[in-house]
């Protein structure tokens, strides 16, 4: 059996085919980091178009990739949401295009889901129960994983989330979208300590997050120094401590107070080295495991997409029918309400 998996809810653009044998057998995705970063950030409706551009062809390789013809794939799986709402409908609409076409059913796929799967991809697969630690571009969320679709939230960051607020630092520290990789660059060159920043929450009761103080604190923190190389690289250095020292605490108490073994960390900011080493240590100090997913699927990507459409596949769940159908608002607490 072969899913066929389109990611569009944001500014990357992912087509990916996954084999119920071999696993993924197809993944490409295509970014605009070029025009987010002469506009400083996503602007919407040119990602809705670039999207529009970009995945026909995609489809198109996809389908003629080592002679993987349109007649075995059984099944299209697209995101549905959460996402900006223009660029979820292109993948909608050309997923439910090509579905009818190949008079096959579509799945709808709720990104986060995708994301918190994502490890479930690795030869070291997390077991249910587990506890995950959702950091993405749109989310900051801690999750109570009782069983495949069936999730529940313990906390969430009430404002911005982690990903926000390395991308809006990055910037006021002059570097190009996506700031958080290139930020934590930067944070290699930086003396520990040299600065001390907030960590707004981390001995709050409960498990919910804030960020927007902090980037404000650094906003106005960066007015007050000398605009040098080593004074940007100290900052950088310790606002990612801030935001790390911040993630482990909560993800340790959750931990704790749960009784969970396992521990599963994705979305983009999982890729963070900082992130992991410190979660890494973490967790063999209180003989808990973690699991994350390769690099490269930390951040947006078909793949996940394709996976989890297939999972919906095997349990005949969310197919659509050819229903055009987005959610920009779809909670991956929500899935079954849908
Ligand atoms: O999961 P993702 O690709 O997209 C959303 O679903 O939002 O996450 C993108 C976010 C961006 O904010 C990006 O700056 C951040 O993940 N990110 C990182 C790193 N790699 C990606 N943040 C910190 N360190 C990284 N290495
Ligand atoms: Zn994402």
């Amino acid at each position: 059996m072969r899913i066929l998996g389109i990611e569009t809810s944001c500014d990357d653009t992912g087509v990916a085919i996954y084999d119920s044998i071999n696993g993924i057998i197809f993944n490409k995705l295509v970014n605009q980091s070029t025009i987010n970063d002469h506009y400083g950030g996503i602007v919407p409706e040119l990602a809705a178009r670039k999207h529009l551009i970009v995945l026909p062809h995609l489809i198109k390789q996809a389908l003629h990739f080592n002679n993987i013809s349109k007649g075995c794939i059984n099944a299209i799986a697209y995101t549905a949401g959460p996402g900006l709402a223009g660029s979820l409908l292109v993948g909608a609409s050309l997923g439910s295009a090509l579905a009818f076409s190949l008079n096959i059913p579509t799945i709808i796929v709720n990104h986060m889901e995708g994301h918190l799967l994502t490890p479930m991809l690795e030869n070291n697969k997390p077991k249910f129960p587990f506890l995950a630690l959702l950091v993405s571009g749109g989310h900051t969320q801690l999750i109570n994983a009782h069983d495949w679709g069936v999730y529940t939230l313990l906390g969430e960051s009430l404002d911005d989330s982690v990903g926000e607020a390395f991308d809006k630092v990055a910037k006021l520290l002059g570097l190009k979208y996506p700031g958080g990789p290139n930020l934590s660059q930067l944070a290699t060159f930086g003396i520990k300590n040299k600065f001390v920043f907030p960590r707004p929450m981390i001995n709050h009761s409960g498990f919910n997050f804030s960020f927007s103080g902090l980037k404000t604190y650094v906003a106005n923190f960066i007015k007050k120094l000398d605009d040098n190389f080593q004074n940007r690289a100290d900052i950088a250095k310790e606002f990612e401590n801030s935001v790390v020292d911040i993630l482990v605490n909560k993800c340790k108490k959750a931990l704790i107070k749960l009784n969970y073994v396992n521990l599963v960390v994705s979305g983009g900011v999982s890729a963070n080295y900082q992130l992991r080493r410190r979660i890494n240590k973490m967790v063999c100090k209180y003989g808990k495991k973690v699991f994350y997913s390769n690099l490269e699927l930390c951040t947006d990507n078909a793949a996940m997409i394709a996976y989890v459409g297939m999972l919906r596949f095997e349990q005949s769940r969310t197919i659509n029918n050819l229903k055009i159908s987005i959610y920009p608002r779809w909670l991956i607490t929500d899935l079954n309400k849908i």
